[in-house]
């Protein structure tokens, strides 16, 4: 018989999505139409953005929404050292120039300070990153891209349900980007949405994802764009889940609950803090050891998936001919962190086998 595999992260599906799936295959409709249309109101309306645009994926959503606020080939954009590469290979693909930058130990996200000596005349833009669902500090953000007349375009492609300061992460700066994929807390396989209070800037990201054209169906394109266009079957899956939204961001709650309350007394475990200005979802439980590829190994060999935290962009393999400066903070967060089982679908008793094997570890 298989061994039983504890995945970090899945997704949680049951009947809810399968209603929204027959809609779709009853309709006959398989691209975007009236389902992407009603999701994409559900959620501009969760996270109080005015538009709410889908998108093939979070990685080009945030390529379009660079393109709309105007980022050119040669402009330089700010990014966190520590997040999933995507943030940079956006900015890569539409010709501008990632520039790494260290991030907040307590956080994980941008260290501002840090950020405003990287400015230069060809920075043009700052992509905050709201990592692990901890909102990155937007107040400073915004007054160091005021001050220096950067836009703003938050990656807030882990950060559906997180707030800064009572208000939705990715609607703080000129436009942000949420991603669907499957290990995210709203799960449509792949997927991503960008938001903009900004009509002008949703006006302009909905001509980039559908072939520089204002509607389909019409073949004369005012302005280049390209096809970043969603599914109805993405859109069922993606209602199905905002109809459980709360109970998996409660359920992240309580997974995350258990582990604090279970793993507190052992020393060589470190919780991250939460700033005060976050309201966060527990998308992943996040600890610091000392060794977590040690502890990793130890957990597979039972079979737990965990999962290190994203390895620092300065240090990638595809990045060594940029010679970029070490991000000390970021290396240490690689270093020490270690994501915990976190799915929605994981039961007390997988998670009580998980909090006694890292128990075991340490006594060992
Ligand atoms: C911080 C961050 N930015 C961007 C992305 C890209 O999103 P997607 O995988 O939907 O293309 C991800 C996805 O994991 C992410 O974690």
């Amino acid at each position: 018989m298989d061994k039983k595999i504890i995945p970090q992260c899945e997704p949680w599906y049951d009947d809810t999505e399968w209603s929204y799936l027959k809609r779709v295959m009853d309709s006959g409709y398989i691209t975007e139409s009236a389902l992407t249309r009603e999701f994409e109101e559900r959620v501009a309306k969760f996270t109080g953005a005015k538009h709410a645009v889908a998108m093939a994926n979070g990685s080009v959503a945030l390529s379009a929404a660079l393109l709309a606020v105007g980022v050119k080939p040669g402009d330089e954009v700010i990014v966190p050292d520590m997040t999933f590469i995507a943030t940079a290979t956006s900015a890569l693909m539409i010709g501008a120039v990632p520039l790494f930058c260290d991030i907040d130990p307590k956080t994980f996200c941008l260290d501002t300070e840090k950020a405003e000596s990287l400015v230069t005349k060809k920075t043009k833009c700052i992509i905050p990153v709201h990592l692990f669902g901890i909102a990155a500090d937007m107040d400073a953000i915004n007054s160091l891209a005021r001050k220096h007349s950067l836009s703003v375009v938050e990656d807030a492609a882990q950060g559906m349900g997180v707030h800064f300061q009572g208000k939705h992460v990715g609607t703080l700066g000129d436009i942000g980007m949420i991603s669907f994929h499957a290990n995210k807390t709203v799960s449509t396989g792949e997927g991503g949405m960008v938001l903009t209070d900004d009509p002008a800037l949703a006006a302009r990201c909905r001509r980039i994802k559908n072939q520089g054209r204002e509607k389909k169906g019409i073949f004369i394109h005012e302005s280049i764009g390209f096809n970043f266009s969603y599914t109805e079957l993405q859109a069922a899956l993606g209602l199905g889940q905002m109809d459980k939204f709360k109970e998996i961001i409660e359920r992240k709650e309580s997974i995350f609950n258990i582990y604090r309350n279970n793993l507190k007394g052992i020393e060589q475990i470190t919780f991250p803090e939460i700033p005060s200005h976050t309201q966060p979802v527990y998308w992943f439980t996040n600890i610091l050891v000392p060794d977590p590829e040690k502890l990793s190994t130890f957990l597979q060999g039972k079979g737990i998936q965990t999962r290190r935290f994203f390895y620092p962009l300065h240090l990638q393999p595809c990045f060594k001919e940029r010679n970029a400066p070490a991000c000390k903070e970021s290396k240490s967060a690689y270093d020490h962190g270690l994501s915990l089982p976190s799915s929605a679908t994981l039961s007390e008793k997988d998670q009580m086998f998980i909090i006694q094997s890292i128990k075991d570890f340490f006594k060992n």
